[in-house]
């Protein structure tokens, strides 16, 4: 078996006295998008940030290409290939979306940055267009992806995404989960926390429940869409009517009472 990507085993983490995650485990490869979901308060954005040496692990390890990295500083998982966009703050707002760029560059030999930055620009040609503006004048999807460029311009091995579908409009969504099919493609791991979890399962090649800062469920994550445990306890519910049970007394066009 070829080492995996991240390898997080029994991590435990949390806030002063408050243990926050009680020994979670997963595992992402190279080329997959992994997406993390559950409850308000699960312990998902703690998680990232263990992973990420922004809250101090207490017990288990986490493992980048087969390096124990646990609870090294963040910038130096950056210089390893680690990159992580929190949810929000994570431009700044008042350089140009170039600068952003050239920022996330800093941590390539000189040489590189230039051509590195080009390469964004050509991978975000909406970024290309607006590389003179501020980022803070661009629209949430935009400074969506100029968070995205500005991790991917560091060439990252694997990226840490904080619910990068929060507070888009419907078209912005689609069109970040489209990029993140294309870093994907680029051979980068993908591990992200959503809300929105139906669509981030369904693109996910590997999907975690995290519950009450514990694994609950995991699989490939069509197929968490597709388990009646994970839809009625997490999902809210299914979509579609419950199977016909076999019991006639239901009146047609009535859904069978919930428990
Ligand atoms: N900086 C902090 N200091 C103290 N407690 C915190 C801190 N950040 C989070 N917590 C607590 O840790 C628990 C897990 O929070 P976390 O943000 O990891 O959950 P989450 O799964 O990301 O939730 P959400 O879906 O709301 O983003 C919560 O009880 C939260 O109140
Ligand atoms: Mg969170």
């Amino acid at each position: 078996m070829t080492t995996p990507l991240l390898e997080v085993a029994d991590l435990a983490a949390g806030y002063d006295d408050a243990l926050v995650l009680h020994g979670v485990s997963l595992t992402a490869a190279r080329e997959q998008i992994v997406a993390i979901v559950g409850p308000n308060g699960a312990g998902k954005s703690t998680l990232l940030k263990a992973i990420y040496g922004l809250v101090r692990p207490r017990a288990g390890s986490v493992r980048l290409a087969g390096v124990d990295v646990t609870g090294e500083r963040p910038d130096r998982l950056t210089r390893r290939g680690m990159g992580f966009v929190p949810q929000i703050d994570n431009v700044f707002p008042t350089l140009t979306v170039a600068e952003n760029l050239h920022i996330g560059s800093l941590v390539l030999p000189r040489a590189e940055r230039q051509a590195e930055l080009e390469r964004m620009l050509e991978l975000f040609p909406l970024l290309a267009e607006r590389r003179r503006q501020r980022a803070g004048s661009l629209s949430g999807g935009q400074r969506k992806l100029v968070a995205l460029a500005r991790a991917l311009v560091a060439r990252p091995q694997l990226l840490l995404l904080d619910e990068p579908s929060a507070g888009l409009s419907p078209l912005a969504i689609d069109l970040v989960f489209e990029k993140l099919l294309e870093i994907r493609a680029l051979g980068i791991g993908v591990v992200m926390v959503e809300q929105n979890a139906r669509r981030a399962l369904a693109l996910s090649d590997t999907g975690y429940v995290l519950d009450m800062g514990r694994n609950a469920h995991s699989g490939p994550g069509p197929a968490l869409l597709d388990d009646p445990r994970v839809v009625e306890l997490y999902l809210g519910g299914s979509r579609r009517t419950a199977s016909s049970s076999t019991s006639t007394s239901t009146p047609s066009g009535m859904n069978p009472p919930t428990k």
